[in-house]
This record gives structure tokens, C-alpha cells and sequence, in this order.
């Protein structure tokens, strides 16, 4: 009789435990929402913040001012201008072009499983999907509005939103931070997964071909890509999200001085995430990589470790969109990058042949999910009309 009391106790409690958690759990899952084969569900679940949970409405309206060229100061720009999914959610330009055709100084990087960057941008200057949001808004070379305020008043200015605004977050309305939660909400179901090369891992030998299996293995082996595109169950996106100077940017050799330069124009600044956005993209000073958020001169030329997956359908290639093809990007590790003194110390010449070289792009290729590629040959590229 003891027994069976104390069995229905644990019962009880195992039971209230799980009405407790339920909720928290909900939150993320409520959409019972499915990764993609290949992409960890629980990783993905756990990138969901608590006070921006999911819901289709918010997915939804994200999606609209994703889209939405109004949220630029000249009406011209939206993100979708340079994270289009016609073109795997990057553009096709070496760097980004905002308003009034100005021209930054980084290529757009796919926001694509942009939700499992451990930082964002390629010097990881915003610690979320929120955060990042909110700089290519007030970036005088990308969508150019003021500030934030303005960005507030011209989405308030339109009827549809203030509906659509409260229907998903309520009393809150209008405001910077929904507008970037529901902006954040649509980037996080932008995922790719169920490649070729997912399906080879699952067991179907017969998913790549014979080249792009030498490619998966001079990956492991001989090219040395594992070591800094990290791959297993738990991160499967060929990034160990670290920084490298890879010698992309060691064409500029003066890096002290501009190095000094930053410093003395990010302390004279009040506003040091805007000032340190807005040297990112300023020729010169972007070269300078990490070191604009750290301060520490062993991040100079430093970027993050690109993810690869659809990496086929987002060139050109690398921070400064320097490297057309594929190719190019594997001819220049053959190199052994620019030599520089921040060198990463994994970087040396790999004496690749012809057919190794070729055999790798090949297993890069296999990365690509049909998805991705079907809206590559399917959408339309994005326009530059203004929007009425
Ligand atoms: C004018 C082109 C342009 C526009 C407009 C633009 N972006 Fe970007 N985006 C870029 C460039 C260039 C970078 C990389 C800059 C850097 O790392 O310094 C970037 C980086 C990002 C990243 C980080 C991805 C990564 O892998 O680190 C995300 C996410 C992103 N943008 C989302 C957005 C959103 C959301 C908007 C609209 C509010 C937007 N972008 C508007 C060009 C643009
Ligand atoms: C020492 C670390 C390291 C090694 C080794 C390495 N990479 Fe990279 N990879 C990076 C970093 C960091 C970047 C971004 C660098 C930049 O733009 O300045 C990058 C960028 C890339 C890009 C461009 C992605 C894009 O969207 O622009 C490709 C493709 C790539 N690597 C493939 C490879 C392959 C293939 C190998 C092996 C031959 C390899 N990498 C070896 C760190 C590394």
C-alpha cells in the first residue's frame, strides 16, 4: 500500500513538473515547426528567445517587412535587395549596394541558417538576429533612414502595419524592437538542410557523386577545410563560428596606422555600435576585421569562418566579394592565402591537383538544398523600383 502511494506521489509531481515546463517549451515548438533533414531540431528549438516566441502572424509579418522597400530612406532598399532568395539569399555584387546606389565595402553573406550563427555579421558585432536588425536600418550606406525613430514613424505611417502590428504583439504596437522581433521571427525559419550531402551522411551512398566524395574527403584530409568549417551531428554547418585571418584582407598593408585611426574615431563616438557599423562598411577600416569590435591587434584582418551550406549559389566569395568562382576560392587556399604577420597558422600552401581542386568544389556543391536551388531558378531576381 506504501508503495503504491508513493508511486502515485512521483506521479503527481512528475506530472506537475511537466504542466510546469509544458508552456516555456510551447512557446518555440507551438507551430510544430520541422527542421530540415540534416539541421539539429533541439539546437534550433533552444535559438528561440523566450520573449520572441514564434508564431505564423509574426513569421508573416516579418516576412512583409523584409520585403518592404518603405523602410528605406529613399523608398529603393529593402533587405531582401541584398538578401534575395533568388540568389540564395545574398546578392550577386562583390559588395553591397544600398541606397541611392552607394557602395559599402563587405558582400551580403546569405541570411540563410543565419539563426545558428553563434554571432552575426562577418566580424560577429551583434550578439543576435534583434541586435543585427537594427544597424543596416540606420546604416547611412545601406537603408539610410536617421534613425530610429524615423524608421517607427514610416511603418506607423502605413494602415496595414498598425493592424497587423497589433494582432501580433498587442499593446505593444509599433516600435524598434517588434519591428525586429517579427524581421528576426522570418529570418529564423529560413533554413536549408536535406542537401545531397545530407542524404550521402544519412547512408544513400549513391547521393554525390565519385568526385565530390574525394572532395568530402581532401575536405577531412589533405585541404585542411575541417579544421576552421567545422561538421558533425550537433554542427552541421561547416563553421566553427571562430575568427581567422585567412589573408583575405592583407592587401591593405597599413594596418597599424588604420588600426590606430579606428581607435581614435571609435572613442571620440558616443554611439559606439553606430560608429563601429558604419566603419565596417567604409573601405579601408572594414579590412580591419574583428579587431573593430575587440580592440585586439591579433583580430586584425580577422573574419568569421563562413558557413557553406548553399555556398554554390552565393557568389562571389569572402568578406570583400574578391573571389569569383568557387574555384577561385579553392585556388587561393592552394596559395596559402596572403601572407600577412596575423596569418591564421592554419593557413600554408596545400599542392593541390587540377582534379583535387575540381573534386572539392564538387563536394561543396552537394551542399545545396533543392529548396534553395529551386527558388535560385525559380524567383525572380528583386528590382530597384521605388516602392509607392
Ligand atoms: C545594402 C545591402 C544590405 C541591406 C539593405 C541589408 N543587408 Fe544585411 N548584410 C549586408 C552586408 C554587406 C552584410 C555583412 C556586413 C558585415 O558583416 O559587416 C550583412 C549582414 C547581415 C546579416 C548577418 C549574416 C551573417 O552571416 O553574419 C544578417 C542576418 C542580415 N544582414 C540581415 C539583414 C536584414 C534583416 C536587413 C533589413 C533590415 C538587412 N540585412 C539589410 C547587406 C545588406
Ligand atoms: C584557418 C581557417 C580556415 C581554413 C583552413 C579554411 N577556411 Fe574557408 N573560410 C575561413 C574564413 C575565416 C572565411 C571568411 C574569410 C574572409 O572573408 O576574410 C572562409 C571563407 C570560405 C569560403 C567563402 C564563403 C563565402 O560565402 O564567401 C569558402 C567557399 C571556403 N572558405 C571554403 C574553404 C575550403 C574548401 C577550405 C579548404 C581548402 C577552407 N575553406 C579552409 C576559414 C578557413
Amino acid at each position: 500500500m506504501q508503495k503504491i502511494v508513493k508511486v502515485l506521489f512521483i506521479l503527481l509531481v512528475a506530472a506537475v513538473l511537466v504542466v510546469d515546463v509544458a508552456p516555456q517549451r510551447a512557446a518555440s515548438s507551438s507551430m510544430n515547426f520541422q527542421v530540415p533533414r540534416g539541421l539539429p531540431q533541439d539546437l534550433w528549438e533552444s535559438l528561440i528567445p523566450a520573449d520572441n516566441p514564434l508564431t505564423p502572424e509574426k513569421i508573416a509579418l516579418g516576412e512583409k517587412l523584409f520585403f518592404d522597400k518603405r523602410l528605406s530612406a529613399d523608398r529603393t532598399v529593402s533587405c531582401a535587395t541584398c538578401h534575395d532568395p533568388a540568389l540564395g539569399f545574398a546578392d550577386s555584387n562583390a559588395v553591397a549596394v544600398g541606397v541611392e546606389l552607394k557602395k559599402g565595402a563587405r558582400n551580403s553573406p546569405s541570411i540563410i541558417n543565419a539563426v545558428f550563427n553563434e554571432l552575426q555579421f562577418w566580424d560577429g558585432r551583434a550578439p543576435s538576429l534583434e541586435e543585427q536588425a537594427k544597424l543596416p536600418l540606420i546604416n547611412p550606406i545601406e537603408m539610410g533612414m536617421k534613425d530610429h525613430d524615423a524608421v517607427v514613424e514610416r511603418v506607423k505611417e502605413i494602415p496595414e502595419y498598425r493592424v497587423e502590428f497589433e494582432k501580433v504583439f498587442g499593446s505593444e504596437g509599433i516600435t524598434i524592437d517588434t519591428i525586429v522581433k517579427a524581421i528576426a521571427a522570418f529570418e529564423r525559419v529560413q533554413l536549408s538542410g536535406d542537401a545531397p550531402f545530407d542524404r550521402f551522411i544519412a547512408g544513400d551512398a549513391s547521393a554525390i557523386s565519385e568526385s565530390a566524395k574525394r572532395g568530402w574527403e581532401l575536405f577531412n584530409g589533405k585541404a585542411r577545410c575541417i579544421s576552421c568549417h567545422a561538421f558533425n551531428s550537433t554542427n552541421p554547418f561547416f563553421s566553427d563560428f571562430k575568427f581567422h585571418n585567412i589573408g583575405v584582407a592583407a592587401k591593405d598593408r597599413n594596418f597599424s596606422q588604420l588600426a590606430r585611426k579606428a581607435q581614435q574615431l571609435i572613442a571620440a563616438n558616443k554611439d559606439r555600435q553606430r560608429i563601429q557599423d558604419e566603419l565596417a562598411l567604409s573601405p579601408g577600416f572594414s579590412e580591419l576585421g574583428r579587431y573593430l569590435v575587440t580592440g585586439e591587434p591579433r583580430d586584425i584582418g580577422a573574419f568569421k569562418t563562413s558557413m557553406l551550406r548553399d555556398v554554390e549559389l552565393t557568389a562571389p566569395y569572402m568578406h570583400d566579394g574578391s573571389e569569383k568562382t568557387l574555384l577561385d576560392v579553392i585556388k587561393f587556399y592552394d596559395r596559402g592565402g596572403e601572407v600577412n604577420p596575423n596569418l591564421d597558422g592554419g593557413m600554408r600552401p596545400l599542392k593541390l591537383t587540377d582534379q583535387e581542386m575540381f573534386d572539392l568544389v564538387e563536394f561543396l556543391k552537394t551542399l545545396t538544398s533543392d529548396a534553395s536551388k529551386k527558388r535560385f531558378y525559380s524567383l525572380k531576381p528583386q528590382t530597384r523600383e521605388p516602392a509607392k
